[in-house]
């Protein structure tokens, strides 16, 4: 099963593909993730994908589709991929297409999680994580259950991405409706697109999830 989580910044497209691996031997492909790595090994990528995120503009086609290609290759035993945040734009679906073709695979099921503007900037301005583990909290929705100290590993210190600023969420979602958006058309052609309301409860739009996975 290969699947595709679409959805604007802040959707819960992480916090979903995250609890789909629980019970399934799926492997999550993230690019916002494997980006964020890069920029902070400082590797050349690195240094030419950060300066792109921090203006919340999208990174070059080819970039992040070498990413995918690398990391799709190293598919081992694993039942198939959540795709978190990619593909982005038309062309980047058209690789990872032809990606999975060539490994006699294909993009089995497209979720899209639809939010409300407002609930998207709320929930990535009040986004933080653990420096140690990356266990994720919010100013609002979740908080340590004992101030400054991670629940999961007690590390006492905190980031926020830099990205996570209002001026460049602004970016963010307007890169979203012009260039990954085309994208619902592209997959409901295909019969693969299936839509949750993504402003319910994390369970449930984890629910709404697990039953669009099983339906025809
Ligand atoms: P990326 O890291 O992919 O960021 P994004 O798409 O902007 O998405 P986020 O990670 O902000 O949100 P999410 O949907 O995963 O939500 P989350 O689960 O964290 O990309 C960052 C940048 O990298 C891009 O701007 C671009 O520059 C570049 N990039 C990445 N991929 C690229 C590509 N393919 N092509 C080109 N450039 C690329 O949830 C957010 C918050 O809400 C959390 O606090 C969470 O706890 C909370 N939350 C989640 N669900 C709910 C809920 N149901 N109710 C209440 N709160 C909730």
């Amino acid at each position: 099963m290969n699947l595709v989580l679409l959805g604007p910044p802040g959707a819960g497209k992480g916090t979903q593909a995250k609890l789909l691996l629980k019970g399934r031997n799926l492997v999550q492909l993230s690019t916002g993730d494997m980006l964020r790595a890069a920029v902070a090994a400082g590797t050349e990528l690195g240094r030419e994908a950060g300066a792109i995120m921090g203006r919340g503009e999208l990174v070059p086609d080819a970039l992040v589709i070498g990413l995918i290609a690398e990391r799709t290759d190293e598919g081992g035993k694993a039942d198939g991929y959540i795709f978190d945040g990619f593909p982005r734009t038309i062309a980047q679906a058209e690789a990872l297409d032809g990606l999975l073709e060539e490994r006699g695979s294909k993009v089995d099921r497209v979720i899209v999680m639809e939010v409300d503007d407002d609930a998207l900037v709320e929930r990535i301005a009040g986004r933080f994580a653990c420096a140690k583990c990356e266990e994720g909290y919010h100013d609002t929705f979740r908080l340590p259950k004992v101030d400054g100290i991670c629940d999961k590993c007690g590390g006492t210190e905190f980031v926020r991405r830099p990205d996570d600023n209002a001026e460049t969420v602004r970016a963010r979602l307007k890169a979203y409706r012009a260039q990954t958006k085309p994208l619902i058309g592209y997959y409901r052609r295909q019969g693969k697109l299936r839509a949750v309301d993504g402003m319910a409860d994390i369970s449930e739009v984890a629910s709404a999830i697990g039953q669009a996975l099983d339906m025809r």
